[in-house]
């Protein structure tokens, strides 16, 4: 790792001295002539330590370091001071300095304290990084799935937050739509900014109209006073528009024109606000027939879906339910006070089965009742809503429309076993299977819902 150095020091010859003995080390090394540079330097910025003198012009050595240590914590600096000035050299290291050197300057000293130093920085640094990197991994763990589609939405995330393009997310209501938008804006630059969430279906088109662009006082009846609009609010920040397919069409030519412009007026006002805002927007519609129909501008809809994020209905990724089925029994025991062991494998496979029109939404609503309604340690089938319990019907198999042939076949083979009292070689024979392919596949799936208990 290469290092940028600052040496501040009025006397020329030794801060040129320094500066060649340390570039010989390998450093970057930048120097100044006394505190008022060496601070306006620092304040550039990228400095990995600092060298100064104590008595100088201007800005003090003492002062520097001051501010130094107030601004920046964990940015060494190494005070140099003259013969018989030892109380200043105390002064220092109390302030913060990370060593002190007595002029003239012994350099091996000056090369060996600059190595233990920037050797400390780096860890610095690198500890950083890594609970960066945490807080990166914080923001998905909100949204959990490993399956293949939710990856490779992780990885669009990633790409596209830093960016200001719009981004448009689809998929049926309860896939998370919301929670993708959250993330967007905290893994963007604009994280600290804020966030603003505009439900478009809840509010009347010309309501809708002013909490988006804002009012003057008097531009309608009821406009008492003047209100700054959700485009004002998300200045520098987000703006999420939710449920984008259900606006009208006068809203959405005055929304394509913020999109080309960043400019708007509010209602019955003259002045043209500018706005940095980045726009999120969310359906469960099919927009693009929205536009056959006439319904939905084409010319809006590239603007909006610059990055399209496409959530996939639960029942196609049927691998997320049992990360999903431990994190919300976590979830719910907490909340509830409950010691949860999990769930049995009755009422996991039901949870498997069902093909959860509500998607995410409806299956965490169906875990809170289940942790609320057990009585036992582990959930069971009869703690499940009657409607995921009738795929279950003794005697009967039911598969949900939509659930492949593997899962079928996993479904098939339970509910058989478990309609048969556990009979294994029973279900080998009234599936007409081998027995022992009965038991490999039953081992692969033990294995694989394994993972999901508690
Ligand atoms: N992958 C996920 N991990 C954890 N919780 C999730 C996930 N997906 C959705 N949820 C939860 O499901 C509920 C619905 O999610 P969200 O509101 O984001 O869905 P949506 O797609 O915006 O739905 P709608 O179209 O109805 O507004 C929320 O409680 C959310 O926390
Ligand atoms: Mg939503």
């Amino acid at each position: 790792m290469k290092f940028k150095l600052l040496i501040v020091d009025d006397e020329r010859n030794i801060r040129e001295g320094l500066a060649e003995a340390l570039q010989m080390d390998g450093h970057d090394v930048e120097t100044a002539a006394d505190g008022n540079e060496g601070w306006k330097r620092f304040q550039r910025g990228d400095i990995d330590l600092v060298i100064t003198d104590l008595r100088m012009p201007g800005i003090s050595g003492e002062e520097l370091l001051k501010h130094i240590c107030s601004e920046t914590p964990g940015i060494p600096v190494i005070v140099l001071t003259g013969h018989g000035t030892v109380e200043s050299a105390v002064d220092a290291m109390r302030i913060g300095a990370y060593d002190f050197l007595t002029k003239p300057v012994n350099l091996d000293r000056l090369s060996l304290l600059c190595k233990r130093a920037l050797a400390n920085r780096e860890l610095v640094l690198k500890h950083r990084r890594l609970e960066e990197e945490l807080e990166q991994r914080k923001k998905f763990n909100a949204i959990i799935g490993t399956s293949a589609p939710m990856r490779k939405i992780f990885d669009t995330i990633s790409r596209a937050a830093p960016s200001r393009a719009s981004i448009l997310i689809t998929g049926e209501s309860g896939v998370g739509k919301e929670l993708v938008a959250n993330a967007i804006h905290e893994l963007s630059p604009r994280r600290g900014k804020p966030l603003i969430k505009v439900h478009c279906a809840a509010l009347a088109s010309s309501i809708l109209e002013s909490e988006l662009f804002g009012h003057e006082k008097g531009s309608f009846t009821g406009a008492v006073a003047r209100r700054r609009g959700r485009f004002e609010l998300a200045n520098e920040g987000t703006l999420f528009l939710d449920e984008i397919g259900e606006i009208e069409q006068n809203i959405q030519i005055k929304l394509l024109r913020v999109l080309q412009e960043k400019k708007f007026e509010r209602l019955g006002g003259e002045e043209t606000i500018e706005t940095d805002v980045r726009i999120v927007a969310a359906t469960n519609k099919d927009l693009k027939a929205e536009i056959e129909k006439g319904n939905f501008r084409e010319d809006l809809y590239f603007r909006l879906n610059v990055v399209n994020i496409h959530v996939p209905p639960l029942r196609e990724r049927k691998d997320d339910i049992p990360l999903l089925i431990t994190a919300f029994l976590k979830e719910f025991a907490a909340e509830n006070g409950k010691q949860l062991e999990g769930i049995d494998d009755k009422a996991r496979s039901c949870l498997y089965a069902y093909s959860w029109p509500g998607n995410v939404r409806e299956l965490r609503n169906c875990m809170e009742s289940a942790v609320v309604m057990t009585k036992g340690p582990l959930i069971s089938e009869g703690d499940l809503p009657p409607t995921l319990r009738a795929s279950n019907d003794e005697g009967w198999i039911r598969i949900p429309v939509g659930t492949s042939l593997a899962e079928s076949e996993k479904i098939i083979i339970r509910d058989t076993l478990s309609n048969l009292k556990g009979n294994k070689s029973k279900t080998a024979e009234v599936l007409n299977i081998g027995r022992k392919t009965l038991h490999r596949k039953l081992a692969e799936w033990g294995e694989s819902m394994e993972e999901a208990k508690l």
